[in-house]
């Protein structure tokens, strides 16, 4: 039995910007709707979507010093450091709350670049969905992908990989799409 460490990273935000409170207000009240309806754990998904962003509004220098101290330093993160902001959450609820539920962690730290190992994850698959599609993103696909995330995760999830590659393939953000399609293909995998 892992420690419930809601409250804890609920404190944390009480110093971040209003923007990313109600952001991650938001990814919670979508994840715990798509948690119910696929009956997958609400603490764990309450977790990792209170998680995920703990280190979202930080300078580059931040990450990058950071993922170095946590030795997570990868190259194709030095260039887009923001990237870095998942795997550095998923570390610091290791160390600093000695939370080690594998699954959650997984889900915190590739929460925006799904890998072809979180890609089958549950957790990972609501929070990957819920962090892209809560209604304060705007995006035009929202309303039809979460309606699809209501019926199937692995299918809304490969549909999302597939938007979200092409979008960073345009911004010349090479790293992401590299991941995103191996989630992909192992969702397409029969
Ligand atoms: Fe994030
Ligand atoms: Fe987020």
């Amino acid at each position: 039995m892992h420690s419930d460490i809601r409250p804890q990273l609920r404190k944390h935000y009480q110093n971040e910007p209003l923007k990313l409170r109600q952001h991650v207000e938001r990814v919670v009240a979508l994840a715990l709707e798509l948690a119910c309806v696929h009956s997958v754990d609400l603490v764990d998904v309450e977790t990792a979507a209170l998680g995920h962003d703990l280190f979202r509004s930080r300078s580059a220098e931040f990450y990058r010093q950071k993922a170095r101290e946590y030795g997570l330093s990868r190259p194709d993160y030095e260039e887009f450091p923001l990237m870095y902001h998942g795997p550095l959450a998923a570390a610091y609820m290791r160390e600093t709350f000695e939370y080690h539920h594998w699954p959650v962690l997984q889900a915190v730290a590739e929460h925006t670049n799904l890998s072809g190992q979180s890609a089958l994850n549950p957790i990972a698959q609501i929070l990957f969905l819920a962090d892209k599609l809560e209604p304060g993103k705007g995006k035009p696909y929202q309303d039809e992908l979460t309606a699809l995330a209501r019926q199937s995760l692995p299918v809304a999830v490969y549909q999302l990989c597939g938007l979200m590659a092409d979008y960073m393939a345009g911004q010349g953000s090479f790293a992401v799409p590299h991941d995103l399609l191996e989630a992909r293909q192992v969702l397409a995998a029969p």
